[in-house]
């Protein structure tokens, strides 16, 4: 969908993958799970969310309550094997009958109960009610606590400083035990990190991760920067850290007491490829909440550098003997890899710098992103904890390798437009790496809830979020049914698109376009914003004048005349003139 121009040359076999590719990428954006309004405390979820909650939490097998996934239990049903293997025509045929078996199945559910759902289900794809019968048990438990709503009394017995009942944090459809909500939600051991599920997702994923660079850009990269977040650490028992490990080669060992406090390499022999170099910054909660994760990622690099091992197969020695030798600098300072915030600091401005406009260059962004966490966080050679120490040149020429960044996207909750915390960190340290590596490093993200782990550069994962999001009525209609808070919640989404344009040059013109389209240039619609929230509209109006003025869309000056004008009307609305 990126290059609309279709070559006059192509044969009908590739014609026929290139309409099999759009109509993957179609099927891709229907079936995003996406929020269709905000949550409102205390009210407990609509029959139709319900039934795209019930759908997505039966579409993944669930061996921890025996149940099987019901995709698979039709495909198996209608003798479709190979439904999910992808691309060929037969197979995405094969998808949407499943798919659409499925949904009509949760329907019959939500409306009519289990032993409806489960003789559709018979005589529509001939799966036994015994297999279906424990997924449905699932979901009726799921269904009856996603009615049940204490969030008011939770709230109200916070502010009393009453005991609030507690429950595990994570994703609703990768955990459904979080339900009820209400709960005071508790975190981690951090000693359990990585647990042995994460490792073997995680290898996919970083495999996924590495697959795609080298085919992209016919080798491994140099090194590889990382993000690393605390709450999704928790939510998915460290699939983070464990991409961490798994591409630096090594594994996590337990000792007696089974707490993580080890690792040990692969041997290349297994590994079949390098050791990858990586580059953490971890959040200033990570660091809070991860302290014996910082040691094992740090003696993870350390143990990793000093094996004796040829320099092609063992990036990170090479690189810290290389940079001991350039630099003159002790191995040790040449090893730190693990930053965050000092201590006691959080967070690293980037988003706010961007928000407020208050930057000139490109450049002072990446910098910023740097000079908040440059501190280094291990234990050298020595055995001296290294806690959050300012090591700034050691920050400047990790960065100087990497050639590829990457965040783990562990939730259907919370995209890259949805907050401005994505663009802050995977932006900030995507800039950093710009100037100080003197090109623009390949920028990944992951989609690792998905059934099929799916790897996408970021244009496309900006693209997916828009197409899902910000340009769907199905989305912006939910928004605008809250009135003044989903006017802003647009103008969010709008703002944080931009701060990918600001810290990555990731956003298509297209986006731009369609927006000024959709809310400002549809007369109806700017009155409707314009009645529900002038200032947000005002503000959104403002991003996109601002996206060109820096040279981020190149638009029609018609259009930007019209923009224009709409920006002095709001203006003058909002002072009283009109
Ligand atoms: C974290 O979980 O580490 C995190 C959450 C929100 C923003 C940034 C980091
Ligand atoms: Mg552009």
């Amino acid at each position: 969908m990126t290059n609309s121009n279709a070559s006059p040359r192509l044969t009908s076999a590739e014609r026929d993958r290139r309409v099999l590719d759009l109509y993957e990428q179609l099927l891709e954006i229907e079936q995003r799970l996406i929020p269709t309004g905000l949550h409102v405390l205390g009210r407990p979820s609509q029959p139709h969310e319900r039934a795209d909650m019930l759908r997505m939490i039966a579409s993944f097998e669930r061996p921890e309550a025996s149940a099987r996934a019901l995709t698979s239990l039709v495909a198996e049903g209608l003798e479709l094997p190979d439904y999910n293997s992808s691309f060929e025509s037969a197979s995405l045929e094969a998808r949407e009958k499943v798919e659409t078996i499925v949904t009509s199945a949760i329907e019959e559910f939500v409306n009519n109960g289990a032993a409806a759902a489960a003789s559709l289900l018979h005589s529509k794809a001939k799966v036994s009610q015994d297999d279906s019968r424990p997924v449905f048990s699932l979901l009726e438990s799921i269904s009856e606590q996603l009615q049940v709503n204490t969030e008011m009394e939770s709230f109200l017995a916070a502010l009393r400083g009453d005991y609030i009942p507690s429950g595990p944090g994570a994703d609703i459809v990768q955990n459904p035990a979080i339900l009820p909500t209400g709960r005071n939600t508790h975190a981690i051991n951090p000693y359990g990190v990585p647990s042995t599920v994460a490792f073997s997702r995680a290898r996919v994923v970083a495999d996924s991760l590495l697959e795609r660079y080298v085919s992209e850009q016919g080798r491994y990269p140099n090194a590889i920067g990382l993000v690393l977040w605390g709450l999704d650490n928790i939510k998915t028992q460290g699939e983070g850290v464990a991409q961490a490990l798994w591409l630096l080669g090594v594994r996590p060992v337990r000792d007696a007491l089974n707490r993580v406090t080890e690792v040990t390499p692969i041997p290349l022999a297994d590994l079949r490829r390098p050791r990858m170099d990586v580059v953490m910054t971890v959040s200033g909660i990570f660091r809070d909440l991860f302290s014996p994760t910082i040691q094992l990622l740090d003696k993870a690099v350390r143990t990793v550098a000093q094996l004796d091992e040829p320099l092609e197969m063992n990036y990170v020695r090479r690189n810290v003997l290389d940079q001991s030798c350039a630099a003159h600098c002790e191995v040790d300072d040449a090893a730190v890899r693990v930053f965050s915030n000092a201590p006691g600091n959080y967070g690293t401005n980037v988003n706010f710098m961007v928000m407020d406009s208050e930057w000139e260059r490109e450049d002072s962004l990446g910098d910023l992103f740097v000079t908040r966490k440059c501190f280094a966080y291990g234990r050298d050679s020595k055995g001296l904890v290294i806690d959050g120490r300012e090591a700034r040149v050691a920050m400047d020429r990790a960065l100087a390798r990497v050639e590829a960044t990457y965040q783990n996207i562990d939730t259907f909750e919370i995209g890259i437009t949805d907050v401005d915390h994505y663009f802050e960190y995977l932006g900030g340290i995507s800039r950093a790496v710009e100037k100080r590596a003197g090109a623009r490093p390949s920028i990944y993200l992951s989609d690792s809830l998905s059934e099929a782990v799916k790897i996408r550069t970021l244009e496309e994962t900006v693209r997916l979020e828009t197409r899902a999001k910000t340009l769907n009525p199905k989305w912006y209609e939910g928004m605008l049914n809250h009135g003044f808070r989903g006017v802003a919640e647009i103008e969010n989404h709008v703002s944080n698109t931009f701060g990918w344009s600001a810290t990555a040059d990731a956003v298509d013109d297209w986006i731009y376009t369609g927006v000024a389209e959709t809310f400002l240039l549809d007369s109806r619609m700017l009155e409707r914003l314009q009645a529900l929230n002038p200032h947000s509209a005002h503000v959104l109006v403002g991003r996109l004048l601002e996206a060109h003025g820096r040279g981020y869309w190149e638009a029609d000056p018609k259009l930007m005349t019209r923009l224009n004008e709409i920006a002095g009307e709001l203006e003058d609305q909002l002072e009283g003139i009109r």
